[in-house]
């Protein structure tokens, strides 16, 4: 069985439930606080691993207790063979969640940013050709670690999140899976987010032609596009969202699980759009993430609408 490597953040949510998102000079009281797992990258590893895939997660930790981060990862059976700690704060965020679900968050790197280019080879030793190598936009080095994976054959999927212009720096040619949303999207083919998603793929493939393209949208769906296949779409589940924080790590962790074990991408797609409806109905990131049991079980995966372009 090939491994998966997620070189990523690990971040301690600090979650605020709000009226609304607060606007500039406002003061607004928040009606409660909790402290959760996060990071897009410690999200998706556990995402990974409750899908089934055997996931080893590296990045850095910093000097703060972080046991809320170790024992997530270690309940969902994520390695952490290759996880460092640095002598920096560990990443943190400040969350607002409004009464509808939606977030707003602050991101502070700290520790997720000190990755050093020795620690990053030194783990690529560990991989083959064929395993799987997971990155999103929130710890340094992620050009070292494309090709590193991709001189050792690793194949590549890159959740382009959050976005900086200096992504587009980066040798995205090198990777199989390119992962974005509209925003994401529009920025890589230089086109209004705004664009008809099927127009808005095409702008994307032709920047990047070799790679298979995801795109987000929302409550709209996903659609999946492989080089010279018609792009295959999927709606979004109708749930009443709590939190949607880490619904979209929930749908890349799942469908790369998926579609790494052989499964057909419309296949893959609905297991993992279930599996991110049933994420936005709990509070949290990386806790409100369902085993891929829990997700074959449920109702939704059978009741996915149709994508709504
Ligand atoms: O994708 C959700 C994640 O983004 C949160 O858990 C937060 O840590 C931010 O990194």
């Amino acid at each position: 069985m090939s491994k998966v490597l997620n070189f990523g953040s690990l971040n301690i949510d600090y979650v605020y439930s709000m009226d609304h998102i607060i606007k500039p000079g406002e003061t607004q009281a928040a009606t409660s606080r909790g402290i959760f797992p996060g990071g897009k990258g410690l999200n998706q590893s556990v995402a990974l691993a409750l899908a089934g895939s055997d996931t080893y997660h590296a990045g850095a930790l910093g000097q703060d207790d972080n046991s809320i981060l170790t024992d997530v990862l270690k309940k969902a059976g994520v390695k952490l063979d290759y996880l460092k700690t640095h002598a920096l704060p560990t990443g943190h965020t400040i969350i607002q969640v409004d009464k509808s679900g939606q977030n707003s968050i602050i991101l502070y790197a700290g520790a997720n940013r000190s990755l050093e280019m020795a620690e990053i080879d030194e783990t690529f030793k560990h991989f083959r050709k064929g395993d799987l190598l997971v990155l999103q936009n929130e710890v340094n080095g992620l050009e070292r670690m494309m090709l590193q994976a991709s001189s050792i054959g690793m194949k590549i999927a890159f959740n382009v999140s959050p976005f900086t212009d200096d992504l587009l720096k980066l040798p995205l040619e090198l990777c199989s899976y390119v992962l974005v949303n509209e925003i994401e999207g529009g920025a890589i083919a230089e086109m209004d987010p705004s664009s008809d998603p099927i127009k808005l793929i095409d702008g994307i493939r032709k920047k990047i032609p070799r790679c298979a393209v995801v795109l987000t949208l929302g409550t709209r769906g996903s659609i999946l596009s492989y080089p010279d296949e018609k792009p295959r779409t999927c709606g979004c589940c109708k749930v009443k969202a709590v939190d949607t924080t880490g619904s979209g790590d929930t749908y890349t962790g799942f469908l790369l699980t998926m579609l790494m074990d052989g499964k057909e991408p419309d296949e893959a797609m609905r297991v993992a759009a279930a599996a991110a409806a049933i994420s936005v109905t709990r509070k949290g990131a990386a806790c409100s993430i369902p085993t891929l049991e829990e997700v074959m079980k449920s109702p939704l995966l059978n009741n996915i609408p149709d994508f709504k372009g």
